[in-house]
């Protein structure tokens, strides 16, 4: 079985061919960082054009580096949201056209579906079932995984998301766009323990999360008078601590509580090594383990829709080949099924 898999909910086009007995069979990517750089943040009506001007020429590319035409393909899975309304109608159009085209169906992925099933794709991957924690710049989620399309929400960020506090930290030190990466880079030489900064929520009792305070808490620390340029790294250093220590605490506290014994990370705050360590040493404790997407999976991509989309078919829902154009902006991954899938 082939799949097309189209994504390009946020800044990242992504497009790929997976099939299932051999895994992806081409792939490619475009991220439109630079473009939204020099704003600080992505700009929804200049990611909508770049995914326009792109992503015919991404599918023409792997098509042909698969060695594949579009009615060799089984389905042609894209990104539904969550994500931006205008960059989702995009990847949904140019799907359903060519599934319509092509006379297969349209797959309407959930963004964060294609997240939690990456790690599934390395050599050693999770049995079903297992706790997901989803860390990316939109969300930051703890999820009960029974099996592909069944999955219950344990808790949730209240305000920012993980990757979203990253990245507005990473402003107020003066860094560039996206943030999380470079305030990784510079944590890694810092010394956390010389701010003291709060760890929102570590004892709310529940597996919710908040972390627009911690951001807070950085920002009084770098416009205070006693502040030092100098002290940037070891601010760095402070804050990514804090939310390690927090997404782990409670990552721990999903798997004590479902008793399972696998948590699955994904999502782009996933490539954080300080979070990563941290999770490995204290799943071993609770003798737990802990997958990861490989690295060039963790953010976003085409590999994963694809991917998301085939285990759908494989699992032998049933699909509707209308050509309808779906795209959920708000999309709580929780009501996949039922109501199922509607236009918000
Ligand atoms: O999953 P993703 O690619 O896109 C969304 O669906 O949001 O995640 C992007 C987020 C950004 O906020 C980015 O700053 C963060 O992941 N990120 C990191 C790292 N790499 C990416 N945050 C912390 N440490 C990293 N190494
Ligand atoms: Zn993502």
């Amino acid at each position: 079985m082939k799949v097309l898999g189209i994504e390009s909910s946020c800044d990242e086009t992504g497009v790929a061919v997976f099939e299932s007995r051999r895994g992806c069979l081409a792939q490619a990517l475009h991220t439109q960082a630079d473009l939204h750089a020099v704003y600080g943040g992505v700009v929804p009506e200049l990611a909508s054009r770049d995914h326009i001007r792109l992503l015919p020429i991404l599918v023409r590319q792997t098509l042909r580096e698969a060695g594949l035409e579009v009615t060799d393909l089984d389905a042609i899975a894209y990104t539904a949201g969550p994500g931006l309304a205008g960059a989702l109608l995009v990847g949904a159009s140019v799907a359903e056209a060519m599934a319509l085209a092509a006379g297969i169906p349209a797959l309407p992925v959930h963004h964060l579906e294609g997240h939690l099933l990456s790690p599934l794709l390395s050599d050693d991957p999770p049995a079903f079932p297992f706790v997901a924690l989803l860390v990316s710049g939109g969300h930051t989620q703890l999820m009960r995984v029974v099996d592909v399309g069944d999955y219950e929400l344990l808790g949730e960020t209240l305000d920012d998301a993980a990757g979203e506090a990253f990245d507005k930290t990473a402003k107020i030190l003066g860094l560039g766009y996206p943030g999380g990466p470079q305030l990784a880079a510079l944590a890694a030489c810092g010394e956390a323990g010389r701010f003291r900064l709060p760890r929102p929520m570590l004892h709310s009792g529940d597996l919710n999360f908040s972390f627009s305070g911690l951001k807070t808490a950085v920002l009084n620390v770098a416009s205070s008078p006693d502040w030092r340029p100098e002290y940037q790294t070891d601010l760095a250093a402070g804050f990514q601590q804090a939310v390690v220590e927090v997404l782990t605490a409670k990552a721990m506290a999903a798997l004590e509580r479902t008793g399972m014994r696998s948590l699955v990370v994904a999502g782009g705050v996933g490539a954080n090594r300080a979070l990563r360590a941290r999770l490995d040493a204290d799943a071993v404790r609770l003798g737990a383990r802990v997958h990861y997407p490989a690295p060039e999976l963790c953010t976003d991509n085409g590999v994963m829709i694809a991917f998301a989309g085939a285990q759908r078919l494989i699992r032998g829902e049933r699909v509707s080949v209308d050509p309808v154009i779906r795209v959920r902006p708000r999309w709580p991954l929780a009501e996949l099924r039922p109501p199922g899938f509607g236009v918000a």
